[in-house]
């Protein structure tokens, strides 16, 4: 197809524009705000294309807006705002941009592990509050990483580069996941699968890597939280209703486990309200790969989807 129209609904770093041009007439959201819908359906009526962001909901409104649509480049690796089962039963192409923000994601994983263990965040609340404190034998002492046990849920691209950098930091990793990963991979983990009851009973800290859906919403609930040991961390880089947030603070607060380091919520970007007055919470504002690089390599990698996708030799990185 020549010229194909192209919406990109979000703004996105301008080398993914860039190529965008190459082959389309491209329109693009530029505000920081979330586009308004009836701006956003106004130029999907004769979109043949569009890049979105994980803050898109693609469902049935967006497709009725958008009836010559071929294909969404979702900037992002997890895709559940989009509806897939409709977007292919419309014959609309879906894609998605893995391995671009492993490192990136692993990198937040590893500092959160190491901030809410070391209990950074509240160090940090007490020099800015201008409290007044002095240096003492037992102040703030949080634990180590030497020799404990990392479990990991869901063990794609990102669980393995997490693996790696606890490996680095002198962990014991075992992991959760549908399938085995590849025996040489395993090894080189030193990494031992095991099903997510004794993960959850024996894991100093347990970090989701899995991507959202039905089969894994509220994965962490209520009854998996007490499963968890007392003094056990959670940290959770993947999507928020992973967890069910009400009973994390109910089991934080009761001592049911030891802390928590978030980088998504259940109800983005609200946070339940009680984890706010936590001092055992830590909390960031979904910043997994939120580099530059990262965010470069993202829009240009759903940019080169498009243009995959009407040059004729398909998209790199469909969503099937
Ligand atoms: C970030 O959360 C992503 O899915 O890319």
């Amino acid at each position: 197809m020549t010229n194909p129209r192209i919406v990109v609904t979000g703004k996105i770093p301008e080398p993914g524009v860039e190529v965008l041009n190459t082959i389309g007439e491209v329109w693009a959201w530029t505000d920081d705000e979330p586009i308004p819908h009836d701006i956003r359906d106004e130029r999907l009526a004769t979109a043949d294309a569009a890049v979105t962001l994980l803050t898109d909901t693609v469902d049935e409104a967006f497709l009725d807006a958008a009836p010559q649509l071929k294909i969404v480049a979702n900037v992002a690796v997890g895709y559940n705002n989009i509806d897939v089962g409709l977007c292919q039963a419309r014959g609309v192409t879906v894609t998605n941009t893995p391995g671009v923000l492993t490192d990136a994601t692993a990198d937040l994983a590893m500092g959160l592990l190491l901030m809410v263990t070391r209990r950074l965040g509240e160090g940090e609340r007490l020099i800015r509050s201008e409290t007044p404190w002095k240096w003492g034998m037992f102040m703030m002492l949080g634990t180590g990483l030497q020799g404990r046990q990392l479990g990991i849920i869901g063990m794609g691209g990102i669980g393995q580069a997490l693996a790696q950098r606890a490996r680095a930091f002198g962990m014991q990793i075992v992991y959760h996941n549908r399938s085995a990963v590849a025996p040489d991979i395993e090894a080189a983990l030193d990494a031992r699968r095991c099903n997510l009851d004794e993960l959850l009973a024996t894991s100093d800290v347990v970090s989701l890597n899995c991507p959202y859906s039905e089969e894994t919403h509220h994965l962490i609930d209520a009854y998996a939280l007490s499963a968890m040991r007392n003094d056990a961390v959670l940290v959770n880089t993947a999507r928020g209703p992973i967890v069910d947030e009400g009973a994390l603070v109910e089991a934080l607060s009761n001592g049911e486990i030891g802390a928590v380091a978030l980088d998504v919520f259940e109800h983005e970007p609200k946070v339940h309200p009680g984890l706010l007055g936590l001092d055992n919470a830590v909390l960031v504002p979904h910043l997994g790969s939120a580099t530059v690089e990262t965010r470069t390599a993202m829009a240009t990698l759903a940019a080169r989807n498009v243009v995959g996708f009407f040059g004729g030799s398909g998209p790199a990185t469909p969503v099937t």
